[in-house]
């Protein structure tokens, strides 16, 4: 049996554990042959491919990013597009097509699916966590390991210069990042999507703090926080090639509010891709590892339209449509623990 393998959408730590998982057991047990696609879907539209054999993977398990090489372009994009994944696949005699990706490559893979252009198994993936039906991502918990100690490092400068430190954080639409590191990290206050912040009452907690005697005070920030309607100014996000806004830099209009409300000294940094790059830590490539191992066994199954999912540290399969159809916030238990540590 013939199967192929891409990484869709933004890179995250643990691809390549996942792309390792399917070729060994593929090869070692099935003796089955895999094609990896470059770059995504792009790889099939333009018949970019490479055969992968244990061989090649070797080393690539504590890689960060993906040796596939990733884009958010797909099928559907393109005049005659599925026209061609349905040739190249049947070209290269592929029974279907193991797709890595996050809500946006794996929405287009259950089209895919169903439009019967080719059989597809999909693996979540994404540092933000917020892919319904499984318990997490890999990639999230690197993220938050270097949120984490970047929170850290913030709260001895924070301390040494008596000043409120903001650190920003990837989380487009949920703040599972912010609220793990702003928990692991003694966060003053952390703010995230799911919930609409107030910012005159984020600048009199902070007053507050200080005029207790604690003067520095760390800020945690989604990317995709929100403040409540008519309370701010944020700038509309420019958007990318595919329509998806570019966030990043709310925090320094957040600081400049602060500032200005509290009179006390206020600095940013925005984290960005520094939480994706490099390498995944243990349990990002044992969670990669185990999903790439249940996706080959699907595939093998002829188990197709499936996702394969984290759920009571058990590896699943759940349908491709009830994973991409919900989103996962953070959930009222976490946030309400969370808040106990807030200013
Ligand atoms: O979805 C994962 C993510 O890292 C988001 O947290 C972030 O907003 C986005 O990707 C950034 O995407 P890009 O790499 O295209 O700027």
């Amino acid at each position: 049996m013939n199967i192929g393998i891409l990484t869709g959408g933004g890179d995250c730590p643990g691809l390549n554990a996942v792309i390792r998982a399917v070729v060994r057991k593929a090869e070692k047990h099935y003796g089955m042959t895999v094609f990896g696609f470059h770059d995504g879907w792009r790889g099939i539209l333009d018949e970019r491919f490479e055969e992968l054999t244990i061989e090649r993977m070797r080393g690539t398990l504590p890689r960060g990013g993906t040796i596939l090489g990733t884009t958010r372009d797909h099928p559907y994009m393109f005049e005659g597009g599925t026209d061609t994944v349905k040739n190249v696949c049947s070209k290269l005699d592929i029974d279907s097509v193991i797709v890595v990706g996050g809500e946006g490559t794996l929405s287009c893979a259950l089209e895919l699916q169903n439009d019967d252009v080719v059989n597809v198994i999909g693996v979540p993936k994404t540092i933000d966590n917020d892919i319904g039906s499984t318990e997490m991502t890999f990639g999230f918990s690197t993220a938050v390991d270097i949120a984490t100690e970047a929170i850290d490092r913030l709260h001895t400068t924070a301390e040494s210069h008596d000043r409120i430190m903001i650190a920003e954080v990837m989380g487009r639409h949920v703040g599972h990042i912010a609220a793990w590191a702003g928990m692991a990290g003694g966060a003053t206050i952390v703010l995230i999507p799911e919930e609409k912040f107030n910012i005159d009452s984020v600048a009199e907690s902070l007053t507050r703090r200080h005029n207790a005697g604690r003067y520095a005070s760390i800020v945690v920030v989604a990317e995709g926080a929100l403040p409540e309607e008519g309370t701010m100014e944020l700038r509309e996000p420019g958007v990318d090639q595919y329509g998806h806004q570019r966030l990043g830099g709310i925090s320094n209009v957040i600081a400049e509010e602060i500032e200005n409300r509290t009179g006390f000294e206020t600095r940013v940094t925005v984290l960005g891709h520094v939480q994706r790059g490099g390498s995944p830590n243990p349990f990002d490539r044992v969670l990669g590892t185990r999903l790439g191992i249940a996706a080959i066994d699907a595939a093998n199954d002829k188990n197709y339209g499936k996702m394969v999912a984290l759920q009571n540290g058990d590896i699943m399969t759940v349908p491709l449509e009830e994973a991409v159809g919900s989103l996962k916030v953070v959930s009222p238990e976490f946030w309400d623990a969370a808040k106990n540590f807030f200013a």
